[in-house]
């Protein structure tokens, strides 16, 4: 076989092809939804809004909500048609496997996986914070030696390292186990988000939303970076991160080809919702220019003078990014699970335990790399990072519903995207846009992430993948 035709092997997308793996089938499209709303709510809303509002977009923050759930919308009904039609191991990997072959795949996989780590290590850091605050109310806050990675002055962030342990534990009891506590913490965050909208509803003044657009739609800073609504999209766009998280889960839902699809447009649409009325409000109870703080929704209600509420807020808050990552490195295991049973990262580490019916090799070498990240790099910039590998998986998702509707066009498709290839090209179109308004630094990091990517695939992969050696 040629070098190209070996590099560019798809595998066959076939609804046959949702077979079974040893894990366990116990999800439903309530645990799905769950699992999305648990990945998505979380540091984008409660501390993203406030740097969208008062450096990139002013009060017209919602509008940059409004266009990255857009661009995220199309995204997740491409997801959702390749969801109930590809088969395999879900994700954009999966599909990218069916569409573009073994090399595209193995980028996107590579991808995949620097967006599901750093979030959680950057989300843990977040967390950390929050935590010891918590601590702090109650008189038994920890030293800065133990909540500062070195870098930072300190010896390490305990708490960020503790909790991604603690979610290693949870993890590898089981999925069943991992989605029930994901419900539960899913619940105070809504709770907690529901009373601050009720709350900011009746303490609007509707001066604070003028000016409305302070920084246009397009412009520079006075740093060089990009501002307005739309470089404030690209930034806020970390909020919506997660949903395709819902799309690893295929193996272990119960009908995937009808709730995975499920699972990922109505924890996006819950989300864009929420997203609006806590943005548009905020903005509403808070000068726009006051918001640049790392709790900016309970920050607006103690201005308010609504303390009981704030603190709601904050315990929200520590259960809200809980939840994120816990879904995001669930989603980390199952990619480089079914990355490791295609032979491209090596089988030894990708046995399932026959009593928790979870990967728990995966599970341990993840948790212990991610609490060490967590614990001794701060991770602030990073977020953006995140952003760029997300929308690259996105563009690549809507590409290929192209190819394989051009490509296999009788393969059953349960969901199929209406008005033929509009929706995926006006998804290619608005999340490669929202690529081009992110930083030049944030490329070049991408860039050097996905160029060791291309190395190790010809170090290794290409060389074990089981597709190519049973050719
Ligand atoms: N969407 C997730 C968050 O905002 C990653 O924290």
């Amino acid at each position: 076989m040629s070098l190209s035709a070996r590099l560019f092997r798809t595998k066959p997308a076939s609804p046959h092809a949702f077979c079974d793996t040893g894990l366990n089938r116990c999800l439903g499209a309530f645990d799905l939804t769950f699992l999305g709303i648990g990945a998505i709510i979380g540091t984008g809303i409660f501390v993203l809004t406030g740097i969208g509002a008062a450096v990139y977009s002013g009060p017209a923050v919602i509008l940059s909500f409004v266009l990255a759930g857009l661009a995220s919308g199309f995204a997740a009904l491409a997801y959702a048609e390749l969801a109930s039609s590809v088969g395999g191991s879900g994700s954009a990997y999966g599909y990218s496997y069916a569409a573009f072959g073994e090399l595209v795949a193995w980028l996107v996989g590579w991808d995949l996986i620097l967006e599901y780590a750093v979030s959680v290590a950057a989300v843990a850091n977040g967390w950390s914070g929050y935590f010891n605050n918590a601590l702090t109310a109650i008189g038994i806050g920890l030293p800065d030696m133990l909540t500062k990675a070195p870098v930072a002055g300190g010896l390490i962030n305990l708490p960020a390292s503790l909790i991604i342990l603690l979610l290693m534990g949870l993890l590898i009891l089981g999925v069943r186990e991992s989605a029930r506590v994901n419900v539960a913490m899913v619940f105070v965050k809504l709770l907690t988000i529901t009373v601050f909208v009720v709350v900011a509803l009746f303490h609007v003044q509707p001066e604070n939303w003028t000016p409305f657009m302070p920084f246009g739609w397009f412009e520079q800073g006075a740093d060089g970076r990009p501002i307005g609504i739309l470089a404030g999209a690209s930034i806020v766009f970390f909020a919506y991160v997660g949903f395709d998280a819902v799309s690893t889960a295929v193996e272990e839902a119960r009908r995937p080809q009808r709730d995975v699809p499920i699972g990922i447009i109505a924890s996006l649409a819950v989300c864009t919702v929420v997203y609006i009325l806590v943005s548009g409000l905020l903005t509403g109870i808070v000068p726009y220019t006051e918001l640049n703080v790392s709790s900016p929704v309970a920050y607006a209600l103690q201005v308010l003078g609504i303390n009981w509420a704030s603190a709601l807020v904050a315990t929200g808050v520590i259960a809200g990014l809980t939840t994120v990552m816990l879904v995001l490195y669930y989603a980390l295991t199952r990619i480089i699970f079914a990355m490791s049973r295609d032979g491209l990262i090596t089988p030894k580490i990708g046995r399932v335990n026959k009593k928790t019916q979870t990967p728990i090799r995966i599970i341990v070498i993840c948790g212990v790399f991610m609490s060490a990240v967590a614990g001794l790099v701060p991770l602030g910039e990073l977020a953006e990072l995140v952003n760029i590998g997300t929308l690259a998986a996105f563009v690549l998702v809507c590409l290929g519903v192209i190819v394989l509707r051009l490509r296999q066009p009788d393969l059953p498709r349960p969901f199929k995207n209406p008005f033929g290839v509009t929706l995926p090209v006006l998804g290619i179109i608005s999340c490669g846009a929202l690529m081009a308004f992110l930083p030049a630094i944030t490329w070049y990091r991408f860039l050097l992430w996905m160029a060791v990517g291309l190395v190790l695939y010809f170090a290794y992969s290409y060389r074990h993948s089981h597709l190519n050696q049973s050719a």
